[in-house]
């Protein structure tokens, strides 16, 4: 069992996500799992500009949150939580004000204590809600619009980077690939749905970094060699008839150097577990190289909690409960290194 020895009351923990363009909610309870959990996507407002807006973003949150924290507290069929989750960060500050006052204030009204919860780290812990959630130590590969990190976990809050991106996150890679081939944000579900369509075998793009040392990632390098092909296929008059070949051919180099990297860090650490979590954690290619590639376990969040969502914040709170304060003071990181974290109730 996930609580056995880590938590010794009974809470019901809402946990609270506006880091970027989702407004998530959800109550957890360290008794019975997740009891309810609703999510609000601002993709529609962004998707004219091609990307997150921080100012649309952060007015959204305003908008949805309270009417989404009523709404999770009825479907919970609790009156208040014992605890409130927020995320602090990192994320877009305006976006975590919100959050964080919300959640504040709330506390105030409730009388009920605070967490503040790294969203990464929630992206890490989401797996923690499914039905056999992975047991430490285990390696994850946290993929998403903003990171790609390869970490050793060891136990909750003991983490080692191992790995990071040197330039683009793979999430980025996706979104802006998909708008050099026009398609609308977030780029990495329709460069998914187009690669369908399309032969990965049709382009040779770089697996950036694959052959070098270490274990950091580089999709700047496969970010160049995809908008050549685009200006030659445009060039050609040939662009249409080759977008999917070249969503495709993308998602592949892209792909293999997760799942090369990832394999490599297992071996490294001599660990047999594998968690993959993020946005582009939901993607089928990644999840499926995986099975076929990797011996040992893989465990993933649902689709629906690989992107951001109040789920597992509200998971990561209930694990972190001994950071939990009446201090009213509101964290918003915009910058939070995942490493310097550390155990629960250890400043
Ligand atoms: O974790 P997330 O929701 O937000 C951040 O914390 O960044 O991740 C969003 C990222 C976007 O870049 C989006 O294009 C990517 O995850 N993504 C995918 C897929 N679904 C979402 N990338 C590849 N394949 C997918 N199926
Ligand atoms: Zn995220």
């Amino acid at each position: 069992m996930l609580y056995s020895g880590t938590i010794r009351c009974l809470m019901n923990v809402l946990g609270i996500e506006t880091s970027c363009d989702e407004t998530g909610v959800a109550v957890f309870s360290t008794e019975r799992g997740l009891l309810a959990h609703a999510l609000h996507s601002q993709i529609d407002l962004h998707a004219v500009y091609g990307g997150v807006v921080p100012e649309i973003a952060s007015r959204d949150h305003l908008r949805r949150l309270l009417p989404l924290v009523q709404r999770v507290l009825a479907e919970s069929g609790i009156e208040r939580p014992d605890a409130l989750a927020y995320t602090a960060g990192p994320g877009l500050v305006g976006a975590l004000m919100v959050g964080g006052g919300m959640a504040a204030g709330l506390s105030i009204a409730w009388g009920c204590p605070l967490v503040p919860v790294h969203h990464m780290e929630g992206h890490l812990l989401a797996p923690m809600l499914e039905d056999e959630p992975p047991e430490y130590p285990f390696i994850a590969l946290l993929v998403s619009g903003g990171h790609t990190m390869l970490i050793s976990v060891r136990g909750l809050g003991q983490y080692e980077l191992l790995g990071t991106t040197r330039d683009d996150a793979v999430g980025e890679a996706f979104d802006k690939t998909a708008k050099l081939l026009g398609l609308t944000y977030p780029g990495g579900p329709a460069i998914a749905a187009l690669a369908e369509e399309g032969d990965e075998n049709a382009y040779h793009f770089p697996r950036p970094m694959l052959n070098r040392p270490g274990l950091d990632f580089s999709f700047s390098g496969l970010k160049t060699a995809v908008m050549i092909a685009v200006r030659a296929a445009e060039a050609a008059g040939e662009l249409a008839a080759r977008r999917a070949d070249l969503a495709a051919s993308f998602q592949r180099a892209a792909i293999d150097t997760l799942v090369g990297r990832a394999l490599k860090a297992a071996k490294r650490e001599q660990l047999d577990r594998i968690v993959v979590a993020g946005g582009v954690g939901a993607n089928e290619l990644l999840r499926q190289q995986i099975a076929e590639r990797f011996d040992g376990e893989v465990h993933y969040p649902r689709p629906a909690f690989c992107t951001d969502n109040g789920a597992m914040i509200a998971v990561a709170g209930a694990l972190r409960l001994t950071d939990a304060s009446l201090a009213n003071e509101i964290r918003a990181e915009a910058r939070w290194p995942l490493d310097t974290l550390g155990m629960p109730g250890v400043a």
